[in-house]
């Protein structure tokens, strides 16, 4: 099986009004071949960045979505109303949401299956805190977040979830884990993915993301089992964004 494309995806947090969408399109025109890239918006962008983005590699996608069809929920987004904006792709589970927004291990889960009913492209993260890694209990902390918040099944055949490992202590922080700690957190993931979906388990992208950036994605990209990056400070400007891409 010929190994799947690097990922890299933006993620854009509460950033951006219409004169960033300059940079996507920079972006959307400069994608190399050999890496899947896409940029997780604002909402409110959404629809533009898509059009901005047809016809080319940039898939666009959402930061977070909300389980049910649809509803009386007041400011939340549902994954047609995603789709209908033109999203291919969508992150749950953000430790920002996570801590934000009081998103339990059972809430992700619930997102993450209706964003994979839905049709996209689901992004599902975890990661320890500062605390957590300080007192040794990585590992752990990471099985619980994965045995609660992945789907029970997968839709068949193809990359519909990624899991991004992003240490809450490394995010908009520039401290990155060391290559060992990354490996041993990735191999990890690997062995629950197995474990819980067997064969399918082997193919599902595991990126690494928190201060992911021009100057250490070769270093990051280059480890086994990771498949690339999701992005935040870095994914602001076309010119550091496509420079990690140049780094796969
Ligand atoms: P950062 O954010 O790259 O700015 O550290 C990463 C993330 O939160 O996804």
């Amino acid at each position: 099986m010929a190994k799947p494309q690097a990922m890299i995806i933006g993620n854009w947090k509460m950033f951006g009004t219409a004169p960033m969408l300059a940079e996507l399109a920079v972006m959307a025109a400069a994608i190399p071949a050999h890496v899947t890239m896409g940029i997780c918006p604002p909402f409110t962008l959404i629809q533009r960045a898509a059009q901005i983005a047809t016809g080319s590699r940039l898939l666009i996608g959402a930061q977070d979505v909300h389980p049910a069809e649809k509803g009386a929920h007041t400011g939340c987004i549902s994954v047609a109303m995603l789709r209908d904006a033109g999203a291919q792709l969508v992150i749950v589970g953000h430790s920002e949401r996570r801590a934000d927004n009081f998103e339990s291990n059972a809430m992700v889960k619930a997102k993450a299956q209706a964003a994979l009913a839905g049709d996209l492209r689901t992004i599902l993260c975890v990661g320890e805190t500062a605390a957590e890694r300080d007192a040794g209990n990585t590992l752990e902390v990471i099985t619980a977040q994965l045995s609660g918040s992945l789907p029970d099944t997968l839709p068949a055949g193809d990359a519909a979830l990624v899991i991004a490992y992003e240490p809450v202590w490394a995010i908009g922080t520039g401290r990155i884990p060391s290559a060992e700690d990354v490996c041993e957190v990735h191999a990890h993931i690997r062995a629950a993915l197995q474990a819980r979906y067997g064969q399918q388990g082997g193919a599902i992208a595991i990126l690494y993301g928190g201060s992911v950036n021009p100057g250490n994605a070769a270093l990051l990209l280059n480890l086994p089992e990771v498949g690339g990056a999701l992005v935040g400070g870095a994914s602001l400007t076309a010119e550091s964004f496509l420079a990690i891409a140049a780094a796969v």
